[in-house]
């Protein structure tokens, strides 16, 4: 195994179609004009010596080491600043040149360390690699002089170190900030000789506004800016191409590696979903992986009062076995289920899937997504007849207006919202709904066109609003409805939101927002051009989610904007494999592909190829299943990767559901919060240590590849088959390519997928079979997958969740950058240096009619539960609303959400809660009690660690 290299070509390739044809060193090559001479010379192999440049930032020509001489022209100008002409004749490797390249890194080097036998980059520097290139031999000046030598190291950030006696000023970490990842950190400071980088006003890069996404890392040529890991470890030898187990963003990493050993993670320039670009958590955050913490042995205990005990897997799994067949010959046939992860693979999903249905014999399985998209699962079904994005992420490039509704890209897609960025500031125009001031609003070189700041819990009133205006206002666009839709449904649609109940002017005094920038923003999305709608949790964690995203799906018909790059409609999916675990058919009602379970020839498909009967009735969703258990019907739960107790509504209500069950079994790296309910644990592997796929919010597939041998002993699907096994419904999947045969056998949008693909490829996206053998970028070109697309009624009918005087204000809850999710695997990296706790953000004068100072611990009450938190006081709140984020168990701002949910789907209502918010001495006594037991439960893993 080596170290996977990509060619760095210097300047970012032009998108051009007309082409340029010049010659270079004697050799004829065409580029797309608009290349630099420096690419066109790459184009060619032939390496122009550089320093300042890189391919992933626009070219800046200040260390003047990439000379070249023109034929007919004076003078020698810089080969990546310079563009290639039709005709131009170019030399890069004269007397005249050498002499001056050597001349220039002279004058670095006698600035320079010569520490490199101890440097953290050696071998992997490029000052070093074109001290060599240049051929240079001596360097006339000495140390003696002004020199920079002795300048402090930064070690501030957890992840990285900047030591500025090594930089060369080239700005190619500034120009990553800026244009990479948009958050314009870094400044030069000083001039001439002076010139250092400095994040902020001459900060440390932790209190700076660095969100330590390491693109200026990636774009060091030296050891200026370094992983932390390169020091402990050294440099990586072996590298493995993977894709990143947080969010739905999907970025492809080089594992980069030193024996069995993780050394960094360094984006993939070929990813299609990240470019070469990343977050903190894909780049950084992977030391759970590793952390004392994870538990690698099985355990299995009688009752769930009792200590766990260390056992063998053979064990482990034939207790797990028999208790589920003791409960079924007992309870029934039904009083078992199982829950799928969005965390796993694909193939993980499907076998949990497969052993529901064809192994425990019914059909209650469920996942994640029940309590985040499955309303667009429902919404985007009924209205274009696939439940998924309609675009790639690159489709953005050709959008001028972007609406962003109930989604904050920054921090729970953060790749992604660098290209929205990105694409603001070359000028695309933005509406942001939104109860809160994120930060796309308002951010270096972006401003929000319109902020429509609503009330929590009014998206369906903005939306119909803003379809009123569209078609009072003609600004339809016929010829797409005419040809595309279903008139009749139009017709009928156009007259709901036409009623003077959905115009802005009365659903102001609903939603809060003036009724001139309704019109306003209605006017810009429907004719400032492509117009591209991307939405999150927001959208559809309400009582109204399904109607919500039907909502956004009749705008976008209605203006025509679907169907082609640019526009479309765009759910961001939460976790990584979100995506593909509603693909595969983790919803009790639905095998892989959305096909219903009574279905007769896609059951008996199914039957041929599992060799068993299967149920015809859906099964039951995780509320009914917990509501089943408390009514002592439900007696065992097999949970794969997911803190269900945590993650899910009305904590009360799932701990008596979890508590009354007589087996459950969790799979998981830590003993979570669900695991104190467990009889059995089985330790699960990381996405570090198995193959698979994950799909992402693009419905972009890519390959999960092992870099290290799982420290559980097992691969997790390997898990299932073993239980499975043991239940007597034995799987035979030799591994998980395998596995991906058969469920492109069984799902007609995955036919064409295989590893072989994959690999040749890269990633493609769903539907993958025979009409598109390469994948979908694009979908509903030309007609909805349903046929005509079907434009449905929004009625806006209130959450009945409502403030009053005991509970006046709204909660609403979101993500925060650093942390993921529950915080099971980012709580347990260096990330909690930036975010260590939850915090309630409050408006200044909510804060103030309650005596609340910034950072003071208060108590929030719902009619639910309550929970206490300290108080961030904050703008970014319109007065009434609060907010929070439910990363830490302790805060667990689920005891508070209440146990309402979506009329369609019963996602629940996370993000509209009326509570009462007061000053309060501390945590309460149940999070006292939640934060011992999570020490315990980590006490345990490392008793058990130690006793190995
Ligand atoms: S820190 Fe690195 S990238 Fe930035 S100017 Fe210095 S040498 Fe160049
Ligand atoms: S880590 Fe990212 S945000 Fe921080 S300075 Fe570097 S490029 Fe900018
Ligand atoms: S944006 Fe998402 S997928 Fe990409 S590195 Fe960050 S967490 Fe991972
Ligand atoms: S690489 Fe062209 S001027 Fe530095």
């Amino acid at each position: 195994m080596s170290l996977i290299q990509e060619i760095d070509y210097g300047t970012p390739a032009s998108k051009s179609t007309e082409t340029v044809e010049l010659t270079i060193d004697g050799a004829k090559v065409q580029v797309p004009a608009g290349t630099s001479i420096m690419r066109a010379a790459m184009e060619l192999g032939n390496q122009i010596p550089k320093l300042c440049a890189t391919d992933s930032v626009n070219a800046f020509g200040s260390c003047r080491l990439c000379l070249v001489e023109i034929e007919g022209r004076n003078g020698t100008p810089a080969s990546c600043t310079t563009p290639v002409a039709p005709g131009m004749v170019v030399h890069t490797q004269t007397p005249r040149l050498k002499a001056l390249r050597n001349g220039v890194m002279e004058l670095y080097i006698s600035d320079h360390p010569l520490d490199c036998l101890t440097c953290a980059a050696n071998g992997n520097c490029e000052l070093q690699t074109q001290a060599g290139v240049v051929g240079l031999r001596e360097v006339r000046y000495g140390y003696e002089g002004e020199n920079h030598l002795k300048d402090k190291k930064d070690t501030s950030n957890p992840y990285f170190t900047y030591d500025p006696s090594k930089c060369i000023v080239c700005n190619r970490c500034v120009r990553a900030c800026e244009e990479v990842q948009g958050t314009f950190a870094l400044t030069v400071d000083g001039r001439g000789f002076e010139s250092r980088i400095s994040p902020g006003q001459m900060e440390n890069f932790f209190d700076s506004e660095c969100v330590s996404c390491g693109a200026c890392v990636q774009a060091c040529p030296t050891a200026t800016l370094a992983e932390k890991s390169l020091y402990d470890i050294g440099q990586p030898e072996h590298s493995v191409v993977t894709t990143c187990a947080y969010c739905g963003v999907g970025c492809s990493f080089k594992a980069e590696m030193r024996g069995d050993e993780l050394v960094r993670m360094v984006p993939y320039k070929d990813g299609k979903a990240n470019h070469g670009h990343s977050c903190v958590k894909g780049r950084f955050a992977w030391g759970y992986a590793t952390h004392k913490d994870r538990v690698l042995k099985p355990m299995i205990r009688e009752k769930i009062s009792d200590p766990w005990r260390e056992v063998s897997w053979d064990e482990a799994i034939n207790h797990a076995a028999s208790e589920i067949k003791r409960i079924q010959a007992k309870y029934g046939r039904g009083s078992v289920g199982g829950i799928t992860s969005s965390r796993c693979t694909n193939e993980e999903t499907y076998l949990v899937q497969e052993l529901v249905r064809a192994g425990f014999g019914n059909n209650n399985v469920d996942t994640c997504a029940r309590v985040c998209h499955s309303p667009t699962g429902y919404g985007l079904g009924q209205t274009f007849g696939t439940s998924a994005g309609t675009q790639e992420f690159d489709s953005i490039e050709h959008t001028d207006v972007v609406l962003v509704i109930g989604a904050n890209p920054t921090d729970a897609h953060p790749v992604f919202g660098s290209h929205m960025k990105k694409r603001l500031r070359a000028g695309a125009k933005l509406i942001v709904i939104d109860p809160r001031k994120i930060d796309l609003v308002r951010s270096p070189h972006i401003k929000a066109d319109y902020h429509l700041a609503i009330r929590p819990g009014t998206n369906v009133a903005i939306l119909d609003a803003m379809a009123h205006v569209i078609v009072t206002e003609r600004l339809v666009n016929e010829a797409f409805v005419q040809e595309r839709c279903d008139m009749a449904e139009f017709a009928t649609w156009a007259a709901f939101v036409s009623e003077e109940r959905n115009s802005p002017e009365t659903v102001e005094k609903v939603c809060g927002v003036p009724a001139e920038t309704i019109r306003a923003a209605a006017r810009l999305y429907a004719t400032g051009g492509n117009a591209a709608i991307y939405y999150g949790l927001g959208v559809t964690e309400h009582s109204q989610g399904s109607t919500t995203v039907m909502a956004i799906a009749n705008l976008a018909m209605a203006t025509g904007n679907i169907g082609r790059e640019g526009v479309g409609v765009n759910p961001l999916r939460g976790q990584n494999n979100v995506q593909g675990s509603c693909d595969m058919g983790s919803f009790p009602h639905e095998y892989s592909g959305y096909r219903h379970v009574s279905n007769d020839a896609v059951r008996e498909l199914f039957e041929s190829i599992w060799g068993v009967k299967l149920d015809k009735d859906p099964g039951l969703r995780i509320p009914n299943m917990m509501d089943a258990a408390i009514d002592g019907t439900f007696k065992a739960l097999y949970v794969q990767g997911e803190d269900i107790l945590q993650s899910d509504p009305d904590t009360h209500h799932m701990s008596a559901g979890l508590g009354a069950m007589e087996c459950v079994i969790v799979q998981d790296l830590f003993l979570n919060e669900t695991a104190n309910y467990a009889h059995v644990f089985l330790p699960g592997s990381t996405f570090l240590e198995k193959d698979g796929t994950f799909t992402n919010a693009e419905r972009r597939i890519q390959r999960v590849r092992r870099v290290m041998a799982p420290l559980n002993g097992y691969e997790d699907w390997e898990i299932t088959m073993l239980l499975s096994k043991a239940l007597g419904y034995e799987m035979r999947y030799r591994d998980p390519g395998h596995i991906m045969d058969e469920i492109a056998k069984v799902t007609p949008t995955f036919t064409g997928v295989s590893y072989k693909l994959l690999d040749e490829v890269g990633s493609v996206q769903w539907p993958c079979n025979a009409e598109a053998p390469l994948g979908t970028p694009t979908m509903h070109i030309g007609h909805f997958v349903r046929g005509k697309g079907q434009f449905m009624l929004t009625e806006y009918i209130p959450t009945d969740e409502k403030t009053g005087p005991r509970f006046p204000l709204m909660l609403t809850t979101g993500r925060i950058l650093s942390q993921y999710n529950v915080g099971a695997q980012t709580r347990r990296t260096a990330n909690s240096a930036w975010h260590s706790e939850d915090v309630l953000e409050i408006h200044p004068h909510d804060a103030e009619d309650r005596g609340i100072r910034d950072g003071d611990w208060v108590k929030v009450k719902s009619r639910s539960g309550e929970t206490a938190l300290r108080a961030k006081i904050s703008e970014r709140m319109s007065p009434g609303v609060v907010y929070t984020t439910f990363h830490f168990p302790w805060t667990q701002a689920n005891v508070v959400t209440t146990d309402y949910s979506d009329w369609a789907t019963n996602c629940p209502e996370y993000k509209v809660t009326a509570v009462q918010v007061s000053t309060s001495n501390g945590p309460t006594e149940w999070q006292e009690e939640y934060r011992e037991m999570s020490e315990q439960n980590s006490q345990i893993a490392q008793t058990l660690d130690a006793a190995e």
